[in-house]
């Protein structure tokens, strides 16, 4: 069975979503408002680093995956609508909609015509959002949802850095359903997925998600504090500590003893808003987390307590080289980056000859943030030759044997990585 499909922002999660719906054979539209990645797309480049994406892209571009800048006509003819679009912070903390109200505006005004059609959030939202909030704004709007239109959920569990095989490869598929017409339809979509699909309510589709990302937060705050205490009490030698953590067998060599190992924080765009959108969701329900409240907590003083440690080894005379700018190895994401955050207090210490380098993500970064005061490097040898202290914050492959290689220089190590 082949489904018409509709992607609304093709981002990290919305270009590998649609992708992989081609390459299992369905007809995918593509819509995203911000013209300069429609136009990379058109030209086969994803506009982002993520391994396998390219390929995929030039393999279905104008076949089975279409740029359309007309989402009704796309919408009209799909069976499948999948909101991808970004759910940033709001003001109080809580996950802000904007962007799924502006999409939906594109397009429910074609929901009332005799087809049947499935609006799936993908987009990461708190428990509730698609009951309480988005269900009702459709409604309001006058789409008649459970006749013409049913609203289901599909969060995505993918890493960054890993898009292609994640969405291709999942460990489980999860779609928060409201009614049987809808479970169907999604369980036929996934089933060349050949993975487990849980079928759930509304609710708890939205809640693994949280579940996932509040507990991968969790276990780095927890590592984070653990390696305070140790560089308290001293002579602890931290790497090795945890590495030893590590061996023991209930671990059963997981990927995810890699989340239980300090650094300067988590970011990105997933864990920091995430955590504090179930924390603010919670709050408004008159539940306040103490437990949420202190990861963010703990995650918030890592980027001081690094700049610290860059202080204790340098004074205002030197120049600092910052090795790495993403949020982490693998992805050129610099959004909520902890490389911006040590930079900041860097300057407002007064530190004014900051140097950068990583190996992708020096333009990414600069667009971001805009830093004045740093002069970017395009080699790691070149930053490290006239530095005088050396920062690593992501830890790259590239970087492990700098200390060998640079032996008189202080290295302040971010990741306990050398
Ligand atoms: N990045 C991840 O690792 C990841 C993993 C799982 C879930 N998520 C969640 O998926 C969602 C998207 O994340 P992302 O990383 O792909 O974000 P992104 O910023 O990379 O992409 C979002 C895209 O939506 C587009 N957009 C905004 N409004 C639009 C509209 N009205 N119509 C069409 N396009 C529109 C933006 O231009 C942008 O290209 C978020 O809710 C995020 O929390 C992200």
């Amino acid at each position: 069975m082949s489904y018409k499909i509709t992607v609304l922002g093709l981002g990290f999660v919305g270009l590998t979503t649609a992708l992989s719906f081609s390459e299992k054979n369905h007809k995918v539209f593509g819509f995203d408002i911000d013209q300069e990645k429609v136009e990379c797309l058109q030209s086969g480049k994803v506009p982002f680093l993520e391994p396998g994406l390219d390929e995929a892209l030039n393999r279905h571009l104008n076949n089975n995956f279409v740029l359309t800048d007309n989402v009704s006509n796309a919408v009209k003819q799909s069976d499948f609508i999948f909101l991808c679009v970004g759910t940033p912070t709001g003001k109080s903390g809580e996950a802000d909609l904007k962007y799924i109200f502006n999409a939906i505006d594109m397009f429910y005004s074609v929901l009332n015509d005799d087809k049947y059609r499935v609006v799936v959030v993908k987009s990461t939202v708190p428990p509730g959002t698609t009951s309480e909030k988005i269900t009702p704004y459709l409604i309001k709007l006058g789409v008649k949802v459970g006749e013409a239109v049913s609203i289901a959920n599909n969060p995505e569990f993918l890493r960054e850095g890993h898009c292609w095989d994640d969405m291709l490869n999942a460990d489980r598929i999860v779609c928060g359903v409201s009614d049987m017409k809808s479970e169907s339809m999604l369980r036929n979509l996934y089933k060349n997925f050949n993975t487990l699909f849980f079928a759930v309510s509304l609710n708890t589709g939205e809640y693994t998600k949280y579940l996932s990302n509040t507990f991968l937060a969790t276990m780095i705050s927890y590592a984070n504090e653990m390696s305070k205490i140790a560089t308290v009490i001293g002579d602890i030698q931290i790497k090795d500590a945890f590495n030893i953590l590590h061996l023991d067998r209930r671990w059963g060599n997981a990927d995810m003893a890699s989340y239980v190992f300090p650094g300067c924080g988590f970011g990105g765009y997933c864990l920091p808003k995430d955590t504090q959108a179930l924390y603010s969701k919670a709050f408004s329900k008159g539940y306040d987390s103490r437990l949420l409240h202190n990861v963010m907590k703990i995650n918030n003083s890592m980027p001081l307590f690094m700049f610290n440690k860059i202080k204790a080894v340098s004074n205002l005379t030197d120049s600092i080289g910052i090795l790495g700018l993403s949020f982490k190895p693998g992805s050129d994401d610099v959004r909520d980056s902890s490389a911006a955050k040590i930079i900041s207090m860097l300057i407002n210490e007064g530190h004014n000859n900051i140097f950068a380098y990583d190996p992708v993500s020096n333009k990414n970064f600069d667009k971001e943030y805009k830093f004045k005061q740093i002069k970017y490097h395009h080699t790691l040898n070149s930053i490290c030759e006239e530095a005088n202290v050396l920062v690593l914050v992501t830890a790259w492959d590239e970087f492990r044997e700098v200390n060998k290689k640079y032996p008189n220089k202080p290295i302040i190590d971010c990741r306990y990585f050398l």
